[in-house]
């Protein structure tokens, strides 16, 4: 069968290489003969050897009966949406490494692949090269998982931890992480933790089966941290992770929330650096199972879209473990009720107004545990004593 690859980018590109060189160990894994078809984009692909598969038009790919799978690593919304939706209407597998759009789409997608029999596989959308998705709904899909903690995002990652070892400036660590190909196109989704949002929508609807939709979740970047505050936490023995997390409340609500997080130096997670990835599952049956791996970067993402064009050719069916649907109401809680401790960081001494504070360092401390609610209302105390700085929760 032959596979059009739309879009040759950092990860498109990656995708076209490995089906070039690697066509037989490629077509062996899948069983039958697997090659690359076309290469779709709106520039010219320059000097590669597969320039002769070039073409700027869909609807060739659409109506050739022996394309088999589209692997889509366009990114963004349209026209990728408009492209896998009608080559699955079409009969064709479809594969992507889109998180926005498999955040937005995903329910509606795999429905129509559903429908029409053939295959929407997104492993590459989250934790770049981790095998993360697969595992989720085959060995975990009745393991009954309860929570999932993770550090989504290669390029934030890569800068905190240029800021925790080097004391480096953050605007150097993001222009070295863009000219590894870590970061997306507007680094702001990077940054302000839309990224982060979008894969832990999926990994939370993927697991317990309803849309969560990105727009609902809580989101903070990393881009408000400070070398004082990485400086502060280390010295205290943190470091600073920008952590996604997703829990299933009792009544079948989920709460989800992206934001920095203080973790314990020796934790599993404090020790994830660079553009590393990991992903801490909870579940009933497994307790704690931990993903870990490059989460960003062109071999890595396109090894994992490679794994799905596999598995889509292999395949005769749909499978039917892999699905989840948008529910008539959000499944969203409004609140966590959980308490957790923050790192508090201010322009002066405010331990008088912090009850049971731990002092770190002149100004910054470590509150008691407190609820959401309750750290409100002492931020406000604190302005008006001060200035705020810097709060952080910790991770436990
Ligand atoms: N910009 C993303 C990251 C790419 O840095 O993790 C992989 O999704």
């Amino acid at each position: 069968m032959k596979i059009a690859v739309l879009g040759h980018g950092t990860v498109g590109s990656g995708v076209c290489e490995i089906l070039w060189n690697k066509k037989s160990e490629v077509s062996s894994a899948a069983g039958k003969p697997v090659e690359l078809g076309y290469v779709l984009d709106i520039k010219d692909l320059g000097s590669v050897p597969y320039s002769e598969e070039f073409t700027k038009d869909f609807s060739a790919i659409l109506s050739d009966p022996e394309v088999g799978t589209v692997a889509e690593c366009i990114g963004g919304l349209e026209p990728a949406y408009s492209y896998i939706k009608s080559a699955l209407e079409n009969g064709k597998n479809a594969v992507t490494s889109n998180k926005e759009l498999v955040a937005e789409k995903g329910a509606e997608l795999l429905s129509i692949a559903r429908a029409h029999n053939v295959n929407f596989l997104f492993e590459a959308s989250v934790g770049g090269g981790i095998p993360l998705i697969r595992p989720l709904y085959t060995s975990l899909n009745a393991a009954g998982i309860t929570e999932i903690s993770g550090i989504l995002n290669g390029t934030t990652n890569y800068i905190l931890t240029k800021m925790f070892r080097f004391g480096e400036d953050y605007s150097d660590a993001l222009s070295d992480a863009q000219k590894l190909g870590y970061a997306e196109s507007d680094p702001s989704a990077d940054v302000l933790g839309w990224d982060s949002c979008r894969k832990i929508a999926i990994l939370s609807s993927l697991v317990w089966g309803r849309t969560l939709k990105p727009s609902e979740i809580p989101t903070e970047g990393i881009d408000k941290i400070t070398a004082e505050d990485v400086k502060t936490a280390e010295q205290c023995g943190f470091s600073i992770k920008l952590l996604a997390r997703a829990k299933l409340l009792s009544g079948g609500k989920i709460f989800a929330k992206v934001s920095p997080a203080l973790v314990k130096n020796g934790s599993p997670l404090s020790t994830v650096s660079d553009v590393f990835n990991a992903v801490l599952i909870k579940a009933e049956t497994t307790g704690e199972v931990l993903f870990y791996g490059k989460g960003a970067g062109k071999m890595p993402t396109a090894s994992s879209v490679i794994a799905d064009i596999i598995e889509a050719e292999k395949l005769d069916e749909n499978i039917k473990s892999l699905f989840w649907e948008d529910g008539a109401q959000s499944v969203f809680a409004g609140t966590d009720s959980a308490a957790k401790k923050y790192f508090i960081r201010t322009d002066s001494d405010v331990s008088a107004i912090i009850p049971k504070a731990e002092k770190l360092s002149e100004n910054a401390f470590l509150t008691p545990a407190m609820t959401e609610s309750e750290i409100s209302v002492l931020e406000e105390k604190i302005n008006e004593h001060g200035k705020l700085l810097s709060k952080i929760p910790v991770y436990e």
